[in-house]
């Protein structure tokens, strides 16, 4: 097997060498039940960056020269806006043998008959690991929509960029553009600040409130009511463009919705069917299978993202389920947790589609190099045949890790018995007093428990929890699962450093007297982390996240009398994944750790 590598300089050469026999076997042989070390997870990522000349700042770096009135190849000969190829967007190179001869003969980015035909079979369709990544990469290389528009984020805007037409550029080509840093990124964000273009729509960035009540009215929609209203406005000959177009949507969704198939899809790969790696990525962005550090680093990014990206346009959201119970032991999400379930009231959703469906929003390039595709299910309107019950998603393009955003609803169905059990007692005994709303995957809340949505910490950033969390825990789980259960998916909480650890690491604290390093707690030593650096690293990533959740939390329900803006949001622990590997193979570190320190503004 790989050697770990762990703290030592990075044996590329032996990597690559050994690398393609054994990846071969493993994901292309049909062994149903192997595990796939995270070692060869994190060297079969090394390996894929150092092949491709895909570099996310290059794409970032022209936007940013769009909006401060620079030249740019990417600004639309046809109107006002950009022009976009998925290839100039995200890493396609793991379909190379596929596309190659394309880019060569079509530098436009265009594709043939035979090429559209390969890349339109349903990702749900089981075929061979090698064969569903070739599928997904023509998939977006031809087909996948291009996204509406683009939104850039600098240090206090969110800026616009209307996405006219769709035309290659070839921006991952080192040979024609230069590459840019992190610090030109910021000298640009700089620039638009200091003299925002007024040519663009802009919204401010915010900081989240304290607490946010949202309407009861937000909770119901009903599309045949407002297709009923806008019809009406038809007749009169006062109907609007937009409303138009929302109306045509509308009538086309309630077409649609009892018979849609799965909306968002992922990759169906034969010898993934019993573990399921791939079913937390998005189908076309699927390339790989995801490690679990560097997912939990893209997870740790993504959340801050979304949140200031709802706050600034006033979309009331909060987290949920497993990321919930996450939070309730040490405020950050679950080591193996794979993803992060939000809500938000279904006229929020409406209005999400609306605004904002297949818009992508870039991460704030002084904090990372994500982008982040936002796509609504035009099932969202309706319960429709139970097929999709995940409304919108929230999609990082280069690894196809996403948030699921779930819409709740209040509607004519009636929740089961059982719904009224832990309701306050006017409830119990009168049922017409519980205000009932649920998602379409049937979980059920009481208005009063999710509102007003507070602010809290989560891996760090500023987010927004349901109003009673140990009632709806108790509900999903159980009591014990935030209170006394300290053995959870083969890992052990650890008191004494607020840190879920796997088993095989250490099954319990070890009992010494200097666990830490340091007085303030923020580093294990060596011994401490049970002689294992990942766990060392993986320590000093949360400890001040967890030292954050003890000191604003009383109990899951009850918090401290705390200043928003004095403590701020933390600073971002995890390195941007795009850059780790990077950073390894150019010989840029030293040491393969995750930590990082990087101050939030
Ligand atoms: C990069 O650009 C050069 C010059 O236009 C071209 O010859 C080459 O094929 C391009 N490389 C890739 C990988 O597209
Ligand atoms: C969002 O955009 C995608 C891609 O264009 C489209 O398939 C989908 O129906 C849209 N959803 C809504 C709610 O308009
Ligand atoms: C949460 O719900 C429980 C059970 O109904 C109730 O006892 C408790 O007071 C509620 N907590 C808050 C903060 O409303
Ligand atoms: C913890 O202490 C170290 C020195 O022992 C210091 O460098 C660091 O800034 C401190 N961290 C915090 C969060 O106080």
């Amino acid at each position: 097997m790989i050697p770990r590598f762990y703290n030592k300089k990075i044996k590329v050469g032996f990597l690559i060498l050994t690398f393609s026999l054994i990846i071969f076997y493993i994901l292309n042989v049909n062994i149903i039940n192997n595990e796939i070390s995270q070692e060869l997870l994190e060297s079969h990522a090394l390996y894929q960056s150092k092949r491709s000349p895909f570099n996310p700042r290059y794409s970032t770096n022209e936007v940013f020269n769009y909006i401060n009135n620079e030249e740019t190849p990417i600004a639309s000969k046809l109107g006002d806006g950009i022009v976009f190829h998925w290839d100039d967007w995200v890493d396609l190179s793991s379909g190379d043998k596929i596309l190659n001869k394309y880019k060569k003969n079509n530098p436009n980015g265009e594709c043939d008959e035979f090429l559209k035909k390969y890349a339109s079979v349903n990702g749900y369709y089981m075929e061979s690991y090698n064969k569903k990544i070739y599928r997904g990469m023509s998939n977006l290389y031809c087909l996948k929509e291009i996204p509406s528009k683009i939104i850039a984020v600098s240090d206090d805007n969110f800026v616009e960029i209307p996405v006219i037409n769709k035309l290659r550029i070839g921006l991952n080509n080192e040979t024609i553009h230069k590459q840019p840093t992190k610090h030109d990124l910021i000298n640009q964000i700089s620039r638009f600040d200091s003299k925002p273009n007024e040519n663009f729509q802009i919204f401010k960035f915010r900081h989240l409130q304290k607490q946010i009540d949202v309407k009861a009215e937000d909770f119901v929609f009903n599309p045949n009511l407002e297709i009923f209203k806008l019809q009406k406005k038809l007749n009169d000959d006062s109907i609007t463009n937009d409303e138009l177009n929302y109306l045509k949507f509308l009538e086309y969704a309630d077409s649609i919705v009892d018979s849609a198939d799965r909306f968002f899809k992922y990759p169906w790969i034969y010898s993934d069917v019993v573990k399921g790696r791939s079913h937390h990525l998005a189908y076309p962005f699927f390339k790989r299978f995801i490690g679990d550090r560097e997912r939990q680093s893209v997870i740790h990014h993504m959340v801050r993202a979304w949140f200031k990206f709802a706050e600034a346009n006033n979309f009331a959201s909060w987290v949920n389920y497993g990321s919930l119970l996450g939070w309730a032991y040490n405020g950050v999400n679950m080591p193996w947790d794979t993803d992060i379930d939000i809500q938000l009231p279904i006229a929020h959703l409406d209005r999400l589609a609306r605004e904002f469906n297949q818009s992508l929003i870039l991460e704030n390039p002084r904090y990372g190099n994500s982008k982040y595709l936002l796509e609504v299910s035009p099932t969202y309107i309706r319960q429709g045949n139970g097929r999709n019950f995940i409304d919108a998603r929230f999609i990082d393009i280069n690894s196809g890790l996403y948030i699921d955003i779930s819409a709740l609803s209040h509607s004519n169905f009636n929740p089961p018995k059982e719904f009224y059990n832990d309701l306050p007692w006017d409830q119990q005994v009168d049922h017409s007093k519980a205000m009932s709303i649920h998602c379409k995957n049937w979980n059920w809340h009481s208005l009063e428990e999710i509102l007003p949505i507070r602010h809290t910490w989560f891996e760090g950033a500023s987010i927004y929890i349901p109003h009673n969390v140990s009632r709806i825990l108790t509900r999903k789980y159980g009591k014990s699962s935030f209170t006394t259960k300290s053995h959870f998916a083969n890992h052990n909480y650890q008191k004494d450093i607020n840190m879920w650890v796997p088993d095989e690491i250490c099954s319990k604290s070890p009992s010494l007297n200097n666990r830490f390093q340091n007085l303030n707690q923020t580093k294990l030593t060596l011994e401490g982390a049970c002689n294992n650096p990942i766990l060392q690293d993986e320590y000093q990533i949360i400890a001040e996240c967890a030292h954050r959740h003890l000191k604003t939390n009383i109990d899951v329900d009850h918090f401290t009398d705390y200043d928003i803006l004095k403590l701020n949001d933390l600073p971002l622990f995890r390195k941007d994944s795009w850059d780790y590997f990077n950073d390894l193979n150019l010989g840029l570190v030293n040491t393969d750790r995750w930590y990082v320190r990087d101050d939030v503004l």
